[in-house]
This record gives C-alpha cells, sequence and structure tokens, in this order.
C-alpha cells in the first residue's frame, strides 16, 4: 500500500483553515468539499485508459476513454457526506455506495446501522471518503464490508488521518492506496487526532 499525502499547497492552505476553533459551519462545508475535490484528482490520475474511435467535427479520431466503468464513491455516514459534493465535482457520473458506521465513543470501535453497495462493485474502484482516520477502525470495517462484497480495487480519502490508522491499514490491507490531505502527529487518550479538526460530523453538521 502507498500513502500520498497532498503537497498541493492549496491543500495546506485550506487544511490551515478547517483548523481554526472558530471555524463557521459554512466554511467548514465548503472547505472539506474543495479539499475533497484537489484529492480525488490527485486520486485518479492512474485510471486506465483505452483508446476509442470518436467521431468529431473532423471525422473519426482514436481518441483515450475511461478503459473501465466510473468509480463508486463510498461515503462514510455520517461526515464523509461532508466530502460528496468536493469529489462528484470531477466524477459527476460516479455511482454512490453508502456505509453508516459510528464510533462508539467508550470502545472506539466502529457499530455499522446502514449499507448500500452497488451492485456491480467488482467492476468498479471504490473511493471511500471520510474526513477522519483516527485509530483506523471505521476504515477497516468500511474495506472489509467492500471486500466481502466483491470488491478488487479500493482507494480512500481522509482530509487528516493519524500515523496509527494509517499503520492499522496498512499492516491489514497492503492493496488499498491512501490519499490524505494531512498526516497529524497522533490520537490523544479519547481516540481524537491531534492537533486534527475536532468531531468533523458535529462541524459538518453543526451538530456541535
Ligand atoms: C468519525 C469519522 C470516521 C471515524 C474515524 O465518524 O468521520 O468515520 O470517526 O475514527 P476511527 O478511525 O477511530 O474509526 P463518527 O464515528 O464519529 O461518526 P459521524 O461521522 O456520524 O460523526
Ligand atoms: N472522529 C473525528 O471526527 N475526529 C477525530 O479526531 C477522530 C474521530
Amino acid at each position: 500500500m502507498a500513502v500520498f499525502a497532498s503537497e498541493h499547497p492549496l491543500v495546506k492552505h485550506k487544511v490551515s483553515l478547517l483548523r481554526e476553533e472558530s471555524i463557521s459551519v459554512k466554511s467548514f462545508r465548503e472547505l472539506a468539499n474543495e479539499i475533497a475535490t484537489i484529492l480525488t484528482v490527485e486520486a485518479t490520475t492512474n485510471l486506465a485508459l483505452k483508446q476509442t474511435p470518436i467521431t468529431c467535427w473532423s471525422g473519426t479520431i482514436s481518441a483515450p476513454i475511461l478503459a473501465n466503468k466510473n468509480p463508486t464513491l463510498v461515503p462514510i455516514l455520517r461526515a464523509g457526506l461532508g466530502m460528496l459534493d468536493g469529489a462528484l465535482k470531477i466524477l459527476p457520473c460516479a455511482k454512490i455506495s453508502v456505509v453508516g458506521l459510528k464510533r462508539n465513543e467508550e470502545t472506539l470501535q466502529p457499530e455499522s446501522y446502514y449499507q448500500n453497495i452497488v451492485a456491480d462493485i467488482e467492476e468498479r474502484t471504490a473511493i471511500i471518503i471520510d474526513p477522519m482516520l483516527a485509530t483506523g477502525g471505521s476504515a477497516l470495517a468500511t474495506i472489509e464490508l467492500l471486500k466481502s462484497t466483491g470488491s478488487k480495487s479500493i482507494i480512500a480519502l481522509f482530509l487528516v488521518a493519524a500515523p496509527e490508522g494509517i499503520e492499522a491499514l496498512q499492516s491489514a490491507h497492503p492493496d488499498v492506496d491512501l490519499y490524505v490531505a494531512s498526516i497529524d502527529e497522533k490520537l490523544n487518550d479519547q481516540g481524537y487526532i491531534l492537533p486534527g479538526l475536532g468531531d468533523a460530523g458535529d462541524k459538518l453538521f453543526g451538530t456541535i
């Protein structure tokens, strides 16, 4: 597995703005989606192409078209929805597979409450989106669910990732590439990322 931490200056700038304690819900939503757009561009640079005949104004040419079905975006509810519009900006035809997980704040284990995965998952690259990779429990559960339903190609995008979560994913699923806007320092005793963003779901949904 490879871990790609974005080097884009706009990503770094926007992550810094996201960290502001007094950020409004509106700004948090906008920035999360803007970063998601850039991460989606960075994560899709290796999608396969095939030369295809295209009839254009000057006649028929052979032009590069995506070789496979569009990827499916996989937001982990609920905070993953905060990156969905941004990812859809450059993948407007993507099918959406939804995974509902809520981390138990005592045990830090993810508890599943909903799932709806596209039927032809084995024919699509699955792109998991979630603002936070903390212990890695939620991402691990999502990857295991996707693989159990037939997924063969998985990429995961996070705004902020803790080294502990990266390590957990790397050892369990070396075939899954990670694209992150920032690799932060560590987890605190409550499983929150430091310096992190705080509770990303609460900030996106205004439930603080
Ligand atoms: C947050 C976050 C991730 C998870 C990360 O969601 O969006 O899904 O925690 O933690 P982990 O790596 O330790 O599993 P949360 O469970 O708080 O739910 P929410 O999106 O509904 O707020
Ligand atoms: N979930 C969050 O929203 N933030 C963290 O720092 C960890 C888990």
